[in-house]
């Protein structure tokens, strides 16, 4: 079975988000799993952080999309033997900035065209006119719009017998763009309608993966039903429900080399479940590092995240001063909107040895707070997956949830009766609000009072199995399925 996994990123070459961990976690899952007899080659533009982690490079081919002359470069993932294409063109993607937008956060005024190429490249690898002839993918898997009109390329122009697959991994992402790039893009105009990619007026990248894929899938059993719906269809709920039979909800695993208490390099000492001691020396660590005060018997609540409407955050900085009443301290890592890094900022300033705010990107911290806070808080409106309430049950951090989307599927609330049959694992908010926040923030404090409850709960998380193993199983029958037409 050949595979061609199309993405617009992936960890370890370049990440903003899940995505990237997804994209370097499940190809090297596959390759790892005894039942997969095949060969999965994952295929993303030549960013310069690519091309500069990229091991053992040699260019393969040229070819020419949408009037670009681009090089596909042949090489391996710097951690595993997984293969990676990429494609190399200078002025699309050696940008100073991120894979989407400047370094002042704009997006890209060509993305169409940049993501365009990508999606075209990826249909061209699964037609008869590939320049690798050696290598022809059975089945594609595309992620998010970024390569989402690669299905409308394989059935409009290619007539592709490769199979497709497209992964929502969120919905409020779509790439629409204005009509004037029909041309650009080289669709047909015919199928510039609703039944095709057409969506209100625009061309829509997602919406052509969602009409022409063969089957659909999303990260996590919950969205597969919550996207059929008006509140998370962004629109799209009416497609999905039509194509409910094709679709797919497989939970996201974690990349247990990356993400493991036991073998994290990035903390002072590791631990285990059978052995928590060394996360009180990652505590202490972290709070002398962020300048907090260094207190074994504060409750210190981390957050790590994009900051934006649907991480929910905004609910937290008018509950803190409350909250730093009674003892708690603060862990926070993100960016995003700029008057909730104001907010954060202002609390930091205010109590610094109790909150800390770090606005950007780092990866060594994120790991950090992850291990060495008492739990995580991740209050997002939707969560497709959520690999952060994931992170936070492997390393005994019991994460603070609302109960949507992939955490209503990987967090257990605490209560009585999960308590007593061992499946409790975090806390479950009861609505999207401030109070209700409180109220289980809260909750999580009186627990974490009684040191013998608590250690169950992190206990409970942390032997939980939420490697890669099963869900890797779960896109096998999937791409077995899709490829026997059923
Ligand atoms: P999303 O992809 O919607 O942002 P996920 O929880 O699926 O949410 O994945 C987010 C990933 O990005 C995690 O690996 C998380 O640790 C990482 N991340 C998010 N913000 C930061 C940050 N500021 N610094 C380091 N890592 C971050
Ligand atoms: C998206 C979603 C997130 C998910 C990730 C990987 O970024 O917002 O919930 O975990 O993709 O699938």
């Amino acid at each position: 079975m050949r595979v061609l996994f199309a993405t617009s990123e992936a960890y370890p070459l370049i990440k903003t988000g899940g995505l990237a961990d997804v994209s370097g976690a499940l190809p090297k899952a596959l390759n790892n799993l005894a039942e997969f007899d095949g060969d999965i080659k994952i295929l993303l533009p030549g960013y310069q952080a690519v091309l500069e982690k990229l091991r053992d490079v040699s260019p393969v081919a040229t070819i020419e999309v949408l009037g670009q002359t681009c090089t596909l470069l042949m090489g391996k993932m710097p951690d595993s033997d997984t293969d990676v294409i990429a494609i190399q063109n200078t002025q699309l993607y050696e940008r100073n900035g991120g894979p989407y937008s400047d370094k002042h956060g704009v997006e890209w005024l060509d993305n169409a065209l940049r993501f365009g190429v990508l999606s075209r490249a990826a249909s061209l690898l699964c037609s008869k006119h590939s320049p690798l002839q050696s290598w022809q993918p059975d089945l594609i898997q595309c992620n998010d719009w970024q390569t989402a009109l690669a299905p409308a390329y394989m059935k409009l122009i290619d007539f592709s017998s490769t199979k497709s697959i497209l992964s929502l991994h969120n919905l409020a992402f779509q790439g629409n763009f204005d009509v004037s790039w029909l041309k650009a893009l080289e669709l047909p105009i015919e199928n510039f309608q609703i039944s095709g990619f057409e969506y209100h007026g625009q061309i829509s990248f997602l919406k052509a993966g969602l009409f022409y894929a063969d089957k659909l899938s999303t990260v996590s059993p919950t969205y597969a039903h919550e996207i059929q719906t008006e509140t998370f269809g962004f629109g799209l709920q009416g497609l999905l429900q039509i194509r409910k039979d094709d679709l797919t909800g497989i939970l996201n695993g974690i990349d247990a080399e990356e993400w493991s208490p036991e073998k994290d390099s990035s903390l002072i000492k590791n631990y285990s479940a059978s052995d928590l001691s060394g996360k009180a020396a990652v505590k202490k660590a972290l709070q002398e590092q962020l300048g907090l005060h260094v207190d074994a018997d504060a409750p210190l609540l981390g957050v790590v995240s994009r900051l934006t409407h649907q991480k929910g955050l905004d609910l937290l900085p008018k509950i803190m001063p409350q909250l730093i009443a009674q003892g708690c301290q603060f862990a926070i890592l993100g960016s995003g909107d700029k008057a909730l890094e104001a907010s954060f900022n202002d609390l930091a300033q205010k109590t610094p040895a109790q909150v800390s705010m770090t606005i950007g990107y780092n990866e060594h911290l994120s790991h950090n707070i992850m291990a060495g806070c008492d739990m995580f808080v991740m209050p997002s409106r939707f969560e497709p997956c959520g690999l952060n309430q994931l992170y936070g049950l492997a390393y005994g951090t019991p994460p603070i949830v609302n109960a949507t989307g992939g955490l209503a599927d990987s967090v257990c609330d605490t209560n009585e009766t999960t308590l007593n049959n061992d499946t409790a694992t975090g806390f479950v908010m009861k609505s999207v609000s401030s109070a209700s926040l409180l109220v289980t923030i809260e909750h999580a404090l009186t627990i974490w009072k009684n040191k013998a409850l608590w250690q169950r709960i992190q206990r409970n998380g942390m032997q939980q199995d939420i490697g890669w193993g099963s869900s890797a199983k779960a896109y096998l029958k999937l791409y077995e399925k899709t490829l026997s037409g059923h």
